[in-house]
């Protein structure tokens, strides 16, 4: 039983109207990313009250009605010190967790499953090279956006495509990204993966969906007048599902 196809629109992934934070994360990486934001917003936080609280403070105090004359100071050793300091500490705050989040994401974790993304004006072609059948034939196909007037109802314009990617949730996969003309970049928010396709060069990331679902994301390098009009449609299924999907694309 597949509830994907009897639920299509809960187990859905995609930017709502009016959206202001991230898309619900599906994978260790995007969980990552959202608490590194999270981390760094504290920071901002503290920084955006503290430094215009001393700015209003300082014109209020030194202003020439209520401080006629002038202070003849130039120079404060302890305060430069400590304004010195404390940014570089605070500075150490984020780049700790901030390269341990970037190293983390770079590695990629024994793939069980490659997968290769290319780039087209204006469409994206998957090929899973893992299941070669006899004749040399891989199992490629070509990924087309929906055109609006060929929608069906429930289908989401200028995301929905004719071919999803179908893959295996709970399963350690590499992504392999390049392009056959000019740049593009395969990018699905809730998977926390943006990577550019590079003509002549191939890029390299790793997913683990921890979920089944549908995600959405869109080409994310303009590429020419079809630019947002080449979205990308993973879909996550349990492990039979995926079998069996194989299975019936290799006939
Ligand atoms: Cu392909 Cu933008």
């Amino acid at each position: 039983m597949n509830l994907i196809r009897i639920f299509p629109i809960a187990f859905r992934d995609a930017a709502e109207p009016w959206q202001l934070g991230f898309q619900d994360p599906a994978t260790p990486m995007m969980q990552g990313i959202i608490d590194l934001h999270h981390d760094i917003f504290f920071f901002l936080i503290v920084i955006l009250i503290f430094v215009p609280w001393m700015l209003v403070r300082a014109l209020w105090h030194f202003h020439y009605k209520r401080n006629p004359i002038p202070e003849r100071i130039v120079h404060g050793t302890t305060i430069e010190i400590i304004w010195t300091i404390f940014p570089s500490i605070i500075l150490m705050f984020i780049a700790i967790p901030s390269f341990a989040l970037l190293y983390s994401m770079d590695e990629v974790v024994d793939p069980a499953i490659t997968i290769k993304a290319i780039g087209h004006q204006w469409y994206w072609t998957y090929e899973y090279s893992d299941y070669n059948s006899s004749d040399e034939q891989s199992l490629t196909f070509d990924s087309y956006m929906i055109p609006e007037d060929d929608l069906e109802l429930g289908q989401l314009r200028l995301l929905e495509v004719d071919n999803r990617m179908v893959v295996p949730a709970k399963t350690h996969l590499r992504i392999i990204i390049t392009s056959a003309d000019v740049l593009h970049s395969w990018a699905v928010p809730s998977l926390g993966v943006k990577c550019d396709a590079v003509p002549g060069r191939l890029n390299q990331t790793s997913i683990f969906i921890k979920r089944e679902g549908v995600y959405y994301g869109q080409c994310s390098e303009l590429c020419g007048t079809n630019h947002a009009f080449m979205p990308i449609v993973v879909e996550a299924v349990s492990l039979d599902d995926y079998v069996s999907w194989v299975s019936n694309k290799l006939d």
